[in-house]
């Protein structure tokens, strides 16, 4: 399989899970539990469906949108997720470069493998940095300082994350952070030469936004799960939401809010922005998807806030009916990750290539040429 044939995102996971070591592709793939919450975040789009108008007079659309602020060139965000450089060696860079092509949002994780200077400097285009609270308070200031030195748009405070979700398939492969070789997935390693070389001889793996405050995951290597359980604050409340809200100043996003009451709470302390999300069911399995939660959390705060409905999406299609039921962008990470780890910069503008065209001929087949034409009426909820 090459890059040229993958035509939806689901071809780009087949092209990442040939050419990565197994624990890498199953952490990047891999969910919590059963797995249950990943598979419904997509499946729940499946719940509606689009009704389109025809003799709309297409020719001319305009698929942007503002969101936090700045123009979109979609209504479609990308995600921020952790150790992008374990993935393809060209990690946060190939996805600031291929975001700012395309005119999308993109974020970087607590946990990127290249710095925020470095990130800043690399793109005009609009990004988000996501905040892990540890209990070290002197590395989160030391975090939101360098984002407002170098002048991201936006934090978003990611709120699902107060213990680590139970990742079975990393529990068996043993993934870290940094990757290390063990005698289970040696094999794995030395049949992905292409992965394993770039690894061992390009750039050393480092986090440069935490290894200033802590070894954990740079030059010791820990799971996800063990970083997580010791470094974070589990005592993190509203209080403390409150606090960052305040200290950072900018545009504010909380990431991982799941009900209604919770997006008001959100709205009262002056977020700007939402993130309906469960991390890609990476944390509570059962949870409910966030596309199944988007109508409630609309009636409750819509036009409060933007709201963000972040997991799942595969399809350009998936966005639209984010967008008729009221978000204000669809976002996501694997939609872009897998790409990323089969081909860096290249993968990620196919897959960005991929997920435009399906949404500009989604535009034209529904009969729109605006986003804000998109909404309730142009939907149907089925009865299971
Ligand atoms: C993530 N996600 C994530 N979220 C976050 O706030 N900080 C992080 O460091 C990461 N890291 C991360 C790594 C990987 C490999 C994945 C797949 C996800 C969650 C991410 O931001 C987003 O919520 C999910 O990816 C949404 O689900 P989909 O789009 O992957 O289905
Ligand atoms: C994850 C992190 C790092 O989901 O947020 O693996």
């Amino acid at each position: 399989m090459r890059l040229s044939n993958c035509h939806n995102i689901d071809d780009f996971r087949r092209l990442a899970k040939a050419r990565l070591p197994f624990p890498v592709f199953d952490y990047i793939d891999g969910a919590a539990d059963d797995e249950l919450t990943k598979a419904r975040n997509t499946s729940a789009y499946d719940t509606v469906d689009l009704v389109p108008d025809v003799l709309a007079g297409v020719e001319d659309i305009d698929t942007s949108r503002v969101i936090l602020g700045r123009k979109s060139a979609l209504p479609l965000m990308l995600s921020p997720t952790a150790v992008q450089r374990a993935f393809h060696w060209q990690g946060e860079t190939a996805v600031a470069k291929a975001a700012e092509k395309f005119g999308l949002w993109f974020g970087i994780s607590s946990l990127a493998t290249r710095s925020i200077e470095e990130i800043a400097a690399l793109t005009k285009g609009p990004k988000l940095f996501q905040l892990y609270v540890h209990k070290d308070k002197g590395l989160n200031t030391s975090m939101i300082e360098r984002c407002q030195a170098s002048g991201f748009d936006a934090l978003a405070l990611t709120v699902d994350t107060i213990v680590s979700g139970k990742r079975e398939r990393c529990l068996r492969s043993g993934f870290t952070t940094p990757p290390r070789f063990t005698p289970a997935s040696m094999w794995s390693y030395a049949t992905r030469p292409r992965w394993t070389l770039d690894y061992l001889l390009r750039d050393k793996f480092s986090l440069p936004n935490l290894d200033t405050h802590v070894a954990e995951g740079s030059s010791q290597a820990v799971s996800i799960a063990e970083y997580f359980n010791t470094m974070l604050d589990t005592s993190m409340d509203w209080e403390t939401a409150a606090a960052i809200r305040q200290q950072w100043g900018g545009k504010f996003v909380l990431k991982g809010v799941m009900s209604a009451n919770d997006a008001r709470r959100a709205v009262e302390i002056g977020a700007d922005a939402i993130m309906i999300s469960n991390h890609g069911g990476r944390q509570l399995d059962g949870s409910r998807a966030p596309f199944d939660q988007l109508s409630e959390i609309v009636d409750a705060v819509g036009g409060e806030v933007e709201i963000i409905c972040d997991g799942g999406v595969r399809r350009g299609t998936h966005a639209l009916k984010a967008i008729c039921s009221g978000a204000t962008a669809a976002s996501g990470g694997r939609l872009y990750l897998y790409a990323l780890a089969a081909a860096g910069q290249e993968g990620v503008e196919r897959a960005l290539e991929v997920l435009k065209d399906e949404i500009h001929r989604g535009f034209r087949l529904m009969g729109v040429t605006r986003v804000e034409e998109l909404n309730e009426s142009r939907i149907r909820r089925r009865a299971f």
